[in-house]
């Protein structure tokens, strides 16, 4: 082994290898999303990933010789992340191909070449396996390389035939192993290369791809042969470093440490798996992963959820991950820039759901602890450990094994049933899941002709009565899909018309007719299928309005949006996507402007039939996890937008008419909803708003002009500023108009001017009110005229609280009155009492008197030493009370 000054650091090894290969006439490319465009694979687990529409003949390759550094995560292993020296969710793929150039024999001498010659692997510790049937893979080993038939071992499918799926290209492969030493093995007898003890290191993975293996699972042989190889950095750093674990290399040490600093309690395989999921963690965010519920959002989740409750168990008790991702960018931000470029998303991203976790996971735990107890982890208990606790289930079942309890997974399985179903009961979930129950196989994939029609010919395929359900051969109904709802109509056949009420279409394309009534109705009538092709109209609307509204939130708040879901319907549209702050006003009023720009400009929106491979390479929008056929639909708004939707459109912007954004709110953590109407819908909603914000105007403007007139006859004098609220509302024409000429800013103004008088008006109300009151004071004060009294109590009628403290002060003011005592007689009696410093200083506060007077009348209220309020009361007992004050008084 190397010496230490000698030691490789990764950087250098992941250098040596790319040059090497750039040397052998391989083209370096940079590593591909971890998010693979390959719509079959949830994330990218191999070098050859982005390579396979190559190797099965369907791309042309633009090099023959290709090498590249692959950012891969596999969960398959992670369990076992941290148990071991060597398994880990995110890795580095070192790995060179061969497109229909060279195969095995240069493969093997390339691959011996460098690991012996240019790394200086000691060969006495290398083994090799080769694929039982694979003689000539064999012989190369032994007769070109020269290697004693000792240590080349012949193994089985399972390690020696490698394919990427259950699917796909795929080829008998040959392994290189690494002899960690005796010591780490597992002492069996039969312990050699291929045992999965920690003591034989599969450092590398020839690939000879030579077949392609179709549904049915048979192996179709490659018109060209091709090289994938594959070797792991972490692996081959941990030989190179001499530390026979990957964890001790110096791509995790950092990591480690870090980890370490923080943890107060032992535990050194959470260290490591808070060391490796950091690193998928974090390369996930930069790739565009955002963490939910599903699909690799859930994977994600599900890594920094475990991360958290690793962290917990080391006694970290604040949140730590972003720290980590820092450290992953110190390290790895160099080779994959967009690390660095994408630091603020990343370090948010983790301390939301960081901080969504571990608001619940304390309790969840100390739940979770009882439940332990009990020695019985069920349905329910697991279910609500998923659902108020937010323990993905995977964590649940791992923390349960630790303790040896068993947990209900069926039991599990069906609460999330029930869950759904109580959504869809809701309306929530989408009517997809009552298609699961019926049998479609045989049926034929129904003709859909709406993207040019709106009615059509159509023959009855199949009939469902108990769902009142039918197919047709043929039909311009578009069934719901893509948030598009689905169409409602009419079909006619001799003297029958029957209302369709919904439209749905199953995955393989089989569309299902709701009919209000299936009665009469029979396989092979022949008919005629009507959609309502306003609403139809109201509909695509909305559907072009979205990829607008799609591009320009890119333009405008970045490219990390994406569409997270989305509703089209006649009356609105709703996008749901990806970002962390409630958009700007300013912000909205700028994605409202652009696509408001986009319809005035009249593009055309086109569709063009490609590849799903074309649709990429021209850039187009593809929502990942959605599984497109061979031939893509592309959507092409002028030259603004492109992207696959298999929807219905309008044929031009202008079409749209208009777009206005009606609410923004938060999803869920980093995902945003915009609610917005267009077209018809947008013009009625428009005039709509403006009119109720005129009536609330016409509303006020009558609760001012009695004001007004009560205020007149107060102040005997005769309002001047009566006139200026005569408002013509001929403006709401002028509205119109804007909204006829996609002019949102105009629109704005207009609806902000009726905001405006509003405002305004209430303002007035609310001063009018107040000089009303004060008038009233004024009014019911004159009649009080100066004396002398020390104690000064009167009985009056019909006056406010405000009025009978106006009253206290006009005394207060003579200067005379020790003891002011006011009561208004009326359905409900009030009073006031206050007295003087020295009165209150003497035991006589106004707290006491008013008490004296409550026990009398019955009434309540109370206050402090020199000021009392009150009310209630028997009125026939006031002037009991009164006596009852006097008396306290003399
Ligand atoms: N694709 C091969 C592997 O992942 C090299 O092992």
């Amino acid at each position: 082994m190397q010496s230490a000054e000698t030691r490789l650091s990764a950087g250098e090894i992941r250098e040596r290898f790319l040059k090497f290969f750039e040397a052998k006439g391989h083209q370096r490319l940079p590593s591909a999303s971890l998010v693979p465009s390959d719509p079959t694979v949830l994330l990218t687990l191999a070098g050859m990933l982005p390579f396979k529409p190559i190797f099965l003949g369907q791309e042309k390759p633009r090099f023959k010789r290709v090498t590249t550094a692959q950012k891969c995560i596999r969960m398959i292993d992670v369990e076992r992340v941290g148990q071991t020296p060597r398994h880990h969710t995110f890795f580095e793929m070192l790995g060179n191909f061969s497109f229909g150039d060279y195969f095995k024999k240069e493969a093997i001498q390339f691959a011996w070449e460098l690991l012996t010659k240019e790394l200086k692997v000691p060969i006495p510790r290398l083994r090799i396996a080769v694929f039982e049937k694979d003689d000539e893979a064999f012989d190369l080993w032994h007769q070109d390389i020269g290697l004693p038939k000792e240590i080349i071992f012949r193994l089985g499918e399972d390690n020696n035939f490698w394919s990427a799926g259950p699917t796909g290209p795929c080829g008998p492969c040959s392994e290189i192993y690494y002899d960690t030493g005796s010591e780490r093995g597992c002492g069996k007898p039969d312990c050699a290369p291929g045992c999965d003890c920690d003591r034989w290191l599969e450092i590398w993975n020839l690939v000879f791809i030579q077949y392609n293996r179709n549904e049915q699972g048979e192996l179709l042989p490659l018109k060209q042969k091709g090289i994938d190889t594959g070797m792991g950095l972490e692996r081959i750093a941990s030989v190179l470093q001499g530390v026979a674990d990957n964890f001790e290399t110096d791509l995790f040490r950092p990591l480690i440490k870090q980890v370490e600093t923080l943890a107060k309690n032992s535990g050194p395989a959470s260290v490591r798996i808070i060391a490796d999921h950091s690193r998928a963690i974090t390369q996930l965010i930069a790739d565009g992963v955002y963490p939910s519920n599903g699909g690799r959002g859930y994977v994600l989740r599900r890594l920094i959820r475990r991360a958290v409750s690793h962290g917990r168990k080391l006694g970290i008790d604040k949140p730590f991950l972003q720290g980590l991702a820092d450290g992953v960018i110190a390290g790895l931000g160099d080779v994959y820039p967009d690390l660095k470029t994408k630091a603020a998303v990343i370090r948010q991203t983790i301390r939301e759901e960081e901080d969504a976790f571990l608001a619940t996971l304390e309790a969840g735990l100390k739940w979770f602890t009882e439940l332990a107890a009990r020695r019985t982890i069920d349905g329910g208990a697991a279910f609500k450990l998923h659902d108020t606790y937010g323990f993905p289930i995977e964590l649940t079942v791992e923390l349960a094994k630790e303790q040896n309890i068993p947990v209900d997974l069926a039991g599990f399985e069906r609460e999330m049933a029930a869950q759904r179903e109580r959504a869809r009961q809701t309306g929530i979930s989408d009517k997809k899941a009552d298609l699961a129950a019926l049998d479609l196989a045989q049926l034929n994939q129904t003709n859909f002709s709406g993207y040019e029609k709106t009615t059509d010919e159509g023959k009855v395929q199949a009939l469902f009565p108990a769902q009142k359900l039918v197919v047709l051969d043929k039909t311009p109904f578009y069934g719901e899909s893509g948030g598009q709802v689905g169409d409602t109509g009419l079909l006619a056949w001799d003297k029958h018309e029957v209302r369709v009420v919904n439209t749905l279409v199953s995955p393989k394309g089989v569309v299902l007719h709701e009919l209000e009534n299936i009665d009469g109705l029979k396989k092979d009538q022949k008919l005629k299928a009507t959609i309502d092709a306003a609403k139809r109209a109201a509909i695509q609307a909305h559907h072009t309005a979205t990829h607008l509204l799609h591009k320009a939130l890119r333009e405008t708040l970045g490219d990390h949006v994406k569409q997270a879901g989305s509703y089209v319907g006649p009356d609105k549209l709703r996008f749901d996507f990806n970002h962390f702050h409630a958009v700007k006003a300013a912000e909205l009023e700028q994605i409202e402007r652009l696509v408001n720009q986009k319809i005035a400009e009249k593009l055309k929106v086109e569709v063009l039939k490609k590849s799903y491979q074309e649709a990429v390479a021209l850039g187009a929008m593809a929502l990942f996890g959605e599984k497109y056929g061979e031939t893509v639909r592309v959507l092409k708004i002028g030259d603004y937008s492109l992207e696959l939707c298999g929807g219905t459109h309008v044929k031009n912007t202008a079409d749209i008419v208009f777009f206005k954004i009606m609410s923004e709110s938060a999803l869920g953590s980093g995902v945003r909803r915009l609610e917005a109407v267009a077209g018809p819908a947008a013009k009625v909603h428009i005039i709509f708003q403006a009119k109720s914000l005129r009536d609330q105007v016409e509303a006020q403007l009558s609760r001012y002009r009695a004001l007004e007139r009560e205020q007149e006859e107060l102040s005997g004098q005769k309002s001047l500023g009566s006139n200026i609220f005569e408002i013509e509302f001929t403006e709401l024409e002028r509205l119109g108009k804007c909204v006829d000429n996609h002019d949102s800013v105009n629109v704005d103004k207009f609806l902000e001017h009726l905001r405006g008088r509003v405002d305004w008006l209430q303002e007035r109300i609310a001063k009018a009110e107040r000089t009303i009151a004060e008038l009233k004071t004024k009014q019911a004060t004159a009649a009080i005229t100066e004396t002398d009294e020390v104690i000064y109590l009167r009985t009056l009628s019909g006056y406010s609280m405000d009025q009978l403290r106006a009253v206290a002060d006009k005394v207060r003011g003579w200067g005379k009155a020790t003891a002011i005592i006011l009561v208004s007689t009326g359905a409900r009696p009030i009073y006031l009492i206050t007295v003087t410093d020295q009165l209150a200083q003497a035991g006589l506060t106004a707290k006491k008197l008013a008490e004296t007077f409550n026990a009398v009348t019955g009434g309540r209220g109370g206050g402090k030493e020199t000021k009392a309020e009150g009310g209630g009361g028997d009125p026939a007992k006031i002037e009991a009370g009164l006596t009852a004050i006097k008396q306290a008084l003399s």
